[in-house]
Order: C-alpha cells, then sequence, then structure tokens
C-alpha cells in the first residue's frame, strides 16, 4: 500500500472540502437535530460526508467508510483499510460560532491508525500524522509532550460532570477542577484533541464519543507521546460510541485512578 500517495490524495480531499465549507457561509444553511434538540445537524455535515465518500468510493472502490452522518458502509469489523469521517466536529460551532469546528479523518488498516488529519477549517490549521512517522502541523512537526502533573495541568473537561449526574462520580471531579491549574471546554472532540497533541491543555475527557471523532486525532495525539482510551482505561474499539480519555503520558494513570471514577 503507497501510504504516501493516499497521504497526499486524503490532505487535498479535505483542502476540497473546507473551502466547500466556508463557501457555503454566503448560502442559508439548513439546521435540523438529531437525537435532542442540542444536537445539530445541517445540509452541509451531509454534503461534504457526500463529497468524501463519492471521491473515495471512485477512487478506493475497495476501502471501507463509516460517516457520522450515515452515507457510508455499516462497519462490524476493522477488517481491511477503513475511513473514518466526522465531516464537521462541532457542528453547533459551526452554526453558531462560525468557527472552532473540524474535519477529522482517520485511515485504518485492520485496526491499526495510519494516517491521521484533523483539520481546523476557519484557522486553516491542518494537522497531520503517519503512523510512526510524527505528527505535523502545517509541515512543522510536533514536539513530543514533556511530563507535567495534576497541579500544573489544564484539563478539558465539560462542567456536566462537576455536577450530580448519571455517568460519573462528581465529589472526585470537583476536586480535580480544584486541584489543576485550569479547565477548558472547546466543544470540538477534534479540536479538544488537538490541543492535548500540542500542550496547549493536557488531557481531555468525554462520557460517550463516537468512532469518527476520535479515530484522526489519536493518530496524530499517539505520534507526540499522549495516550488514549476508555475511561476504565481499556483500549478503544472504534466499533461503537465509548467513553474517552487523552492526556498527557504523565498524568493518564493518576486521572483514572484518583478522579475519574465511572457509576456502575
Ligand atoms: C460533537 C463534538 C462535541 C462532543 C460531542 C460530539 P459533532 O461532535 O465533538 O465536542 O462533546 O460528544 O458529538 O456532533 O459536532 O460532530
Ligand atoms: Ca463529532
Ligand atoms: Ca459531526
Amino acid at each position: 500500500m503507497n501510504w504516501g500517495a493516499i497521504d497526499r490524495y486524503a490532505k487535498s480531499l479535505i483542502k476540497e472540502a473546507g473551502q466547500k465549507i466556508k463557501n457555503s457561509f454566503f448560502t442559508e444553511i439548513e439546521i435540523s437535530s438529531k437525537s435532542s434538540v442540542n444536537d445539530l445537524v445541517t445540509n452541509i455535515d451531509k454534503e461534504i460526508e457526500q463529497f468524501f465518500i463519492t471521491r473515495i468510493r471512485r477512487d478506493f472502490p475497495q476501502h471501507r467508510i463509516m460517516g457520522e452522518e450515515g452515507f457510508g458502509d455499516t462497519i462490524d469489523s476493522l477488517e481491511g483499510i477503513i475511513w473514518f469521517l466526522d465531516p464537521i466536529d462541532g457542528t453547533m460551532n459551526f452554526v453558531h460560532q462560525k468557527r472552532n469546528f473540524a474535519i477529522s479523518l482517520g485511515i485504518y488498516k485492520d485496526g491499526v491508525g495510519m494516517l491521521g488529519y484533523v483539520y481546523d477549517v476557519m484557522a486553516d490549521d491542518l494537522y497531520v500524522a503517519l503512523k510512526d512517522e510524527g505528527a505535523h502541523l502545517n509541515d512543522v512537526r510536533l514536539s513530543d509532550l514533556n511530563d507535567t502533573n495534576i497541579e500544573q495541568a489544564i484539563i478539558g473537561v465539560n462542567a456536566t460532570w462537576v455536577a450530580p449526574n448519571r455517568h460519573v462520580e462528581h465529589e472526585p471531579m470537583i476536586e480535580l477542577v480544584k486541584t489543576c491549574r485550569g479547565t477548558r471546554s472547546y466543544g470540538s472532540a477534534a479540536l479538544e484533541l488537538m490541543h492535548v497533541a500540542t500542550g496547549r491543555v493536557d488531557a481531555y475527557v468525554s462520557m460517550r464519543l463516537s468512532p469518527w471523532d476520535v479515530a484522526g486525532g489519536i493518530i496524530i495525539a499517539k505520534e507526540v507521546g499522549a495516550v488514549s482510551s476508555t475511561l476504565r482505561g481499556e483500549s478503544l474499539g472504534l466499533l461503537r460510541q465509548e467513553t474517552f480519555i487523552v492526556a498527557n503520558s504523565s498524568i493518564h494513570p493518576i486521572l483514572l485512578e484518583k478522579y475519574i471514577h465511572l457509576k456502575k
């Protein structure tokens, strides 16, 4: 498999899709909701996914595609080459802010992450990684992460988990928020992963993410030494929704042991 050629192909597809998203701001965007009133989707999410899928099916007919909006294949095993696509990660930001959203793409062979992309469209920041060849932001290599500790760490966490909720014990979360240096929440899992990969944030935690939210970003984060897992410390399965953490490797174990306790 010529991964260099696939990399060039994927980058040019992503840039073309980014331009389409920018052009959409001159049109009237149709907004609807999915699982709840705040789970937004637009005609642009769907059009961008269809754009990718049409091209990938034409040029790589043997490959399979898992896309958030459902135009791809039904994937129930990780065999072969699979493209995991989130055409717009951070749709709420796309709708409300017209920024802080990303295209997320991960290309896997037999379950192993080979190529990862997160494209912050409005900032024109393209994060890329090839397995074992390091990660880059706009062709500048990202440094390996330095060790840190909880007291000096910025933690990416949603305020919901610090109040009583059905997913996680909130008392240890309060302790975490009080102990760490600060917290952040950006509204795009793919971009939050990139904040960890660049060392701007030291961990990002979510109670439920889908394969397309993280498939691209975890390949990039791994190349700089960040560790991703479920909140029970298991490796990610990439076939269904799961809990999620990505963190600087020096604080990943303590976050799970001391602060993040899932309810039974
Ligand atoms: C969402 C964003 C958000 C995360 C949600 C995701 P979407 O993706 O990544 O930050 O908290 O769980 O579903 O719906 O905007 O593609
Ligand atoms: Ca998403
Ligand atoms: Ca999405």
